[in-house]
């Protein structure tokens, strides 16, 4: 399918500023070309902007400016898997899934393939406006996602359609606050944490993820924050976790989704380009897409043992 780029330069969803650059950044090392090298037809369609509410929006309300966001974003994302794209969206803080997610799960719910979320981060994001010990709208879209309470009107009501939380598949985890993490348990969501990476290496736990979606044809939707990789390689997060990602363990995880063939929308988040050293981390995540959308290193498939 032709892919297709939207920016989503939002940050009042995290602690500090500058992920607003983050597509800029990620344009400026040459996105577009990558994924045009490897043969797709790509239109970028520039930033999106946030939907004013209708009394202006208060610069000190977050909550309200995310609303913003999630509205334009929601509709647009609905629009681009109508188009028959594949939607790349170009972060901008983690709070834009709430969006991102919301437009792909009600072209989903209308053509009746079961969505499945493969969350890549050092986090659960799986707090609430009730459990966040930092009000940080990033660390709650996976929440927001499943269905939990206290985000009323972030989307609009058309929008509002909860992904089972057994489909959601968080990877990567090595940080979760004590809310979220009861939350988390008490939903059945899938996580694969850093400890269970260790154990059983990638690939198993992948393999097992892949093969739950490809039993009934569903969509996968990948969410890669940033900071799910090492910030040896990839420094440029507000909110970086030692112990995460390697290199070589990120593109493994890409070159299966691709090999398997059930990846169909992907958000790119977290990416502060202030942080970043000479673009390294904003290289490392053009090549992980690559590796995603079909770069491998031989020209062939992989072959089994
Ligand atoms: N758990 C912390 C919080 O809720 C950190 C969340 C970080 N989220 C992210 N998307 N980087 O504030
Ligand atoms: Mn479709
Ligand atoms: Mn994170
Ligand atoms: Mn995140």
């Amino acid at each position: 399918p032709p892919i297709q780029l939207l920016g989503v330069p939002v940050d009042v969803g995290a602690g500090q500023k500058g992920a607003s650059m983050g597509p800029a950044a990620l344009r400026m090392v040459g996105l577009l070309e990558t994924l045009e090298e490897l043969g797709f037809a790509v239109r970028d369609l520039g930033d999106l902007t946030p939907k004013p509410s209708p009394e202006g929006t208060d610069p000190k309300d977050r909550r309200a400016q995310i609303t913003g966001w999630c509205h334009a974003l929601a509709e647009r994302s609905y629009g681009m898997m109508r188009d028959g794209a594949f939607p790349i969206f170009l972060g901008g803080d983690h709070s834009l899934s709430i969006g991102s997610v919301s437009g792909v799960a009600r072209h989903c719910n209308e053509t009746g393939r079961p969505l499945f979320v493969l969350w890549l981060d050092a986090h659960g994001d799986f707090n609430t406006p009730t459990t966040s010990p930092s009000g940080n709208i990033h660390g709650m879209p996976a929440a927001f996602l499943c269905g939990e309470e206290g985000f009323d009107g972030i989307v609009p009501d058309a929008f509002r359609a909860p992904v089972d939380p057994t489909r959601v598949h968080l990877f990567g985890i090595r940080s979760l606050d004590h809310g979220e993490r009861v939350l988390l348990r008490a939903r059945g969501v899938d996580v694969a944490d850093m400890r269970l990476i260790d154990e059983y290496g990638v690939a198993a736990l992948l393999r097992r993820i892949i093969e739950k979606v490809q039993a009934v044809n569903g969509h996968l939707h990948v969410s890669l924050d940033i900071d799910f990789l090492d910030p040896s390689f990839a420094p440029a997060v507000g909110t970086a976790v030692p112990g995460g990602a390697t290199y070589r363990e990120a593109h493994l995880i890409m070159e299966m989704l691709h090999d398997a063939g059930v990846v169909g929308s992907l958000d790119i988040v977290e990416l502060n380009p202030i942080l970043d050293e000479r673009g390294k981390s904003a290289h490392a995540l053009v090549d992980l897409v690559a590796s995603l959308l079909g770069r491998r290193i031989l020209d062939c498939p992989a072959r089994s043992l």
